[in-house]
């Protein structure tokens, strides 16, 4: 996968204590982000700020970043979408660069725009076919469920071969009752809207998902990511063995 790094401005490294400043001020930190999708579309400016702040994601992902003791380094972030999470690690001094890939080539454009002159590149990629740079965080947030079941092998060996030190993983756990049936519901509502019928939709176990990581070498932890919301959205933190 190629891209094109913007002429970079690095942002002052802060893993570690100083991080707590920046996680005290999240809203700032968000206003920062979404300032630099003004110039983008119309979609992207509405969503960025409502995402980062919405999201539980976005804060549990700073916090996770803020406990590496060098941050997350060089984030590869997969299936990208607008890149405003890699753009809230770089702003936070929790990444020292940043490359998205999505196969949406108008988030793309947005999360181009927005990273001007900042340690990040975002290019078009699909990651059914995933030639991965290597990096020291590999990152798929929502994106795991959304690829065939052989897709998702494919792309989680692809991701142990490239991350050198940890990987960063949102998804949906199929087995939380309620809160599966919801996720399911709107995995499939989803891809109605998109005019994309719901055959092949595979959510895999956790249990699954960690045995595939812990073959790769990779020890996982899972917790819940789901907070406010009625979804079943977990966060898995792998750190190579
Ligand atoms: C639910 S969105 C999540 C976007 C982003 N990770 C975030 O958290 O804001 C899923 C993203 O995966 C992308 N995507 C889906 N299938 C893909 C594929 N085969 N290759 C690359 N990107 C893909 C979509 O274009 C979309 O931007």
């Amino acid at each position: 996968m190629e891209a094109a790094v913007s002429s970079a401005e690095s942002p002052a490294l802060h893993p570690g204590s100083a991080l707590s400043d920046v996680l005290q001020d999240l809203p700032a930190l968000y206003r920062k982000v979404s300032a630099r999708y003004f110039g983008g579309s119309r979609t992207g400016r509405h969503f960025v700020p409502s995402k980062l702040k919405r999201d539980p994601a976005t804060a549990e992902v700073l916090r996770q970043a803020a406990a590496a003791p060098r941050g997350f380094g060089h984030v590869v972030d997969l299936g990208c979408g607008r890149g405003q999470l890699g753009l809230a690690l770089l702003l936070a001094g929790l990444a020292s660069r940043v490359s998205g890939y999505d196969l949406d080539g108008l988030r793309i454009r947005d999360a181009q725009l927005a990273a001007r002159g900042l340690p990040a590149e975002f290019a078009q990629a699909d990651l059914n076919a995933p030639d991965l740079p290597a990096g020291d965080t590999l990152m798929l947030m929502d994106v795991l469920y959304l690829l065939p079941e052989e897709g998702q092998a494919r792309l989680l060996a692809a991701m142990a071969a490239a991350a050198r030190e940890r990987m960063v993983i949102r998804t949906v756990d199929p087995e939380l009752g309620w809160r599966s049936t919801v996720g399911r519901g709107m995995e499939v509502l989803n891809r109605r809207l998109r005019g994309e019928t719901a055959e092949g939709l595979c959510m895999m176990p956790m249990a699954r998902l960690r045995q595939s990581l812990d073959a790769l070498g990779f020890v996982a932890a899972v917790r819940p990511c789901w907070e406010g919301t009625p979804f079943p959205n977990v966060l898995v933190m792998a750190h190579r063995r």
